[in-house]
């Protein structure tokens, strides 16, 4: 890439600091976004180290004012902006009788509502850029869901919610924002990083097939030109795996013979279904779990997926 200036969120480790370090190596010009600290001061000294150009934006990406600031950061240092990657995430694991409002709400808010504030104040500028120039701009959206939308992860009730959400808004933003230009899509990556490492463990000696730098390929292919081509779409993405994930499909339909439903006949219709007790949720998809041999979702351990 010659210069294309990118926005990432969380850079400051994990995911987000691969990201942005592989998108810098990639010749983008980052604006990098984490909480203020050590963390996201490094990601800068390490991009700039290696050649890359990058500045910092920090601030909590739940405020209004951090995502203001970092527009006007890529369009003041950098001259504009081509690929916004929302990726800042947070966790409050519990279950969802005993979740407190403030687990809830701090997990919502740094994961949708930040995926909002950028979308929205990105969006706007790339719409008020296509009209000006008369053409579509150049802007490329990935958002960073996770598998535990697709699980219903049971002690992860505000997070999978707030994922299912990204999802929703990913699409939203796909289809409201085509006529600009505007390509999104979301991943679900898996990677052994601070949010994952107690579950997954140390990394096996030589390379990690987890390792974060596995997610990059994907999202810079998503962020270059050949992204011009992929909107709407949902990915799981780790060590050498790619799986593109197809709409939920209508599983049964019902018709009342009348043209209007009783109860009576709902049962009559539904129970032909709905055979087992207890029974299990049904709107769930566990096929991705099996994708890795780290796996940490509901087969074997129990265990919660990130
Ligand atoms: N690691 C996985 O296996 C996995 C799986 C599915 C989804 N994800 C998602 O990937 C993203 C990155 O996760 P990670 O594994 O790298 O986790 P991580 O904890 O290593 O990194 C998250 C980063 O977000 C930053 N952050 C948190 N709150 C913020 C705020 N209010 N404003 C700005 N930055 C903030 C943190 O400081 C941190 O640098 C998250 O959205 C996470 O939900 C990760």
């Amino acid at each position: 890439m010659s210069g294309e200036v990118a926005i990432v969120t969380g850079a400051g480790q994990g995911l987000g600091a691969a990201e942005a370090t592989a998108l810098a190596a990639a010749g983008y010009r980052v604006v990098l976004n984490d909480l203020p600290g050590p963390a996201l001061d490094e990601t800068l000294a390490n991009i700039r180290k290696n050649g890359g150009e990058a500045v910092a934006s920090p601030g909590d990406i739940g405020e209004w004012s951090t995502a203001q600031a970092l527009l006007s950061t890529a369009i003041g240092t950098f001259g504009g902006l081509d690929v916004l990657v929302n990726n800042a995430g947070v966790l409050r694991d519990r279950m969802i009788f005993a979740m407190s409002e403030q687990e809830w709400d701090t997990v919502i808010r740094v994961h949708l509502r930040g995926h909002f504030l950028t979308t929205r104040l990105a969006t706007a500028h790339w719409r008020d850029t296509s009209k000006r120039e008369g053409r579509p701009a150049y802007a490329r959206i990935i958002n960073t869901a996770s598998e535990a939308f697709l699980l219903g992860s049971a002690g992860q009730a505000n997070y999978a919610a707030a994922k299912g959400g990204i999802v929703a808004l990913t699409l939203a933003t796909a289809r409201g924002c085509a006529p600009y230009g505007v390509r999104a899509n979301a991943i679900c990556p898996r990677a052994r990083t601070a949010m994952t490492g107690d579950l997954m463990g140390p990394p096996p000696d030589g390379k990690d097939p987890m390792a974060p730098r596995h997610v990059t390929p994907l999202v810079l292919h998503l962020a270059g030109p050949a992204g011009d081509r992929i909107t709407g779409e949902v990915f799981v993405v780790h060590g050498g795996v790619v799986a593109l994930l197809g709409p939920p499909t209508v599983r049964a339909v019902f018709h009342a013979a009348t043209g209007e439903w009783t109860p009576h006949e709902v049962e009559a219709a539904l129970s032909t279904v709905f055979t087992e007790t207890p029974p299990k949720p049904g709107f769930v998809c566990e096929q991705t779990l099996p994708l890795a041999d780290t796996t940490f979702g509901f087969g074997g351990s129990g265990r919660e997926t990130r």
